[in-house]
């Protein structure tokens, strides 16, 4: 294989294996958008698990340490533990999941068995009413608490907790978030409500600023910044300073950290996109089923790679907000 040296490293490659979902948070499929019409992509449109397989060996070689499948929900792909098992081959890379958590009780065993090391479970309340009114389906959050307590039998660790923080929507769960995380040793990050896709109705005011949410923590549990894991990391990380763990915070909207973006993204139908608000992919698929080379393959990242510019949360403004961008559903958290 050929090896070249990108100038900006690419360490993180998230995969959407389907772009459905059986949740839809309003702020990611609401229902205006993603109703009866919507066209959801085909069978022959996803890429096969041995087409996955092939293009994450070809982003390796330019230095992928993490894969992380994601949707839609990826668990409503049927047999996603087979593609867990062909991934979980390859050498070297952390294999992790984030899941709205509904089919874990069902698939957690069996995707542990296949090789996937941890997953991101998503949970925005512990409130009922609250969180109902955040999905469109009506699922509600024992199922979700179901799911993280299957993942945890099935030895899934460590489970991080993903909350999109939107104000006056559920800004009053987060201490009760913290608070029932903290006991259980699972690691709970805030995230900012952005404005992905081009649907969401998302507006600055909706924000609730990393920064406020770390001094309400802080006035109950104080707490002490930790040094980032590794240079790009999404979270910033605190630690409890009576030493029950530790949460963390991403702060994409007010500390944005576009200047160390390491993430490429794959569809499910096979097009590489190189940012979260991007408008167009590159198709990798045409590429792979035109009977392209292995070494052809790892250029056409490469060369995608090399002329990225992106950097959307350091230029959003009101004038961005309204810009077509893909789907997060599409393209993955
Ligand atoms: P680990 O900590 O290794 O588990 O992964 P991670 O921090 O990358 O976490 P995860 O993939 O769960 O990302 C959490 C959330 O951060 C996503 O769901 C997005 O909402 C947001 N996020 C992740 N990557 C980006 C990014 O590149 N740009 C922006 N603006 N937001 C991102
Ligand atoms: N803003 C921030 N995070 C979002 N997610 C989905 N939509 C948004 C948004 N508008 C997060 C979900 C999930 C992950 C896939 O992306 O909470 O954890
Ligand atoms: Fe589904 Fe995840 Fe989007 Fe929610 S954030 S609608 S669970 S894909
Ligand atoms: Fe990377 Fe785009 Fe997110 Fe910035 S907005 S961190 S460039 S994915």
């Amino acid at each position: 294989m050929v090896t070249d040296t990108l100038s900006r490293p690419l360490r993180d490659l998230r995969i959407s294996v389907t772009d459905r979902c059986n949740f839809r948070c309003v702020y990611c499929m609401p229902k205006e958008v993603f109703g009866r019409d919507f066209q959801f992509l085909s069978r022959e449109e996803l890429l096969s698990f041995e087409e996955i397989e092939r293009l994450t060996r070809a982003f390796l070689g330019h230095g992928v340490r993490k894969v992380r499948l994601t949707g839609g929900e990826p668990l409503v792909r049927r047999e996603l533990e087979k593609l867990v098992a062909l991934l979980a081959r390859l050498p070297e890379i952390d294999l992790t999941m984030t899941t709205n958590g509904l089919l874990l009780p069902q698939k957690a065993a069996a995707l542990k068995a296949a090789g996937l090391q941890r997953v991101t479970i998503s949970l925005d309340s512990l409130d009922e009413a609250v969180f109902q009114a955040m999905n469109d389906v009506g699922a509600s959050v024992e199922s979700v608490l179901r799911g993280i307590e299957a993942a945890e039998q099935a030895g899934l660790h460590p489970i991080k907790i993903n909350m999109v923080v939107k104000r006056g929507v559920n800004e009053s769960s987060v201490l009760p978030m913290v608070r029932y995380f903290r006991e259980r040793g699972h690691v709970l990050r805030l995230i900012e409500f952005m404005d992905v896709g081009h649907s969401n109705g998302w507006r600055l005011d909706d924000v609730v600023p990393a920064r406020e949410l770390v001094e309400t923590i802080d006035a109950e549990f104080p707490l002490e910044p930790l040094e980032a894991n590794y240079r790009g990391e999404v979270a910033n990380r605190y630690r409890f300073r009576d030493g029950a763990g530790e949460f963390g915070l991403i702060a994409s909207v007010t500390q944005p950290f576009c200047a160390d973006c390491s993430r490429a993204r794959l569809s499910a139908d096979g097009k590489l996109y190189t940012c979260l608000f991007a408008v167009t992919g590159t198709d990798l698929r045409g590429l792979l089923r035109g009977g392209a080379s292995d070494d052809e393959i790892h250029a056409a990242i490469g060369a995608v790679w090399q002329r990225r510019t992106d950097r959307y949360s350091e230029i959003r403004s009101a004038a961005t907000v309204d810009l077509p961008k893909v789907e997060m559903s599409y393209i993955g958290g």
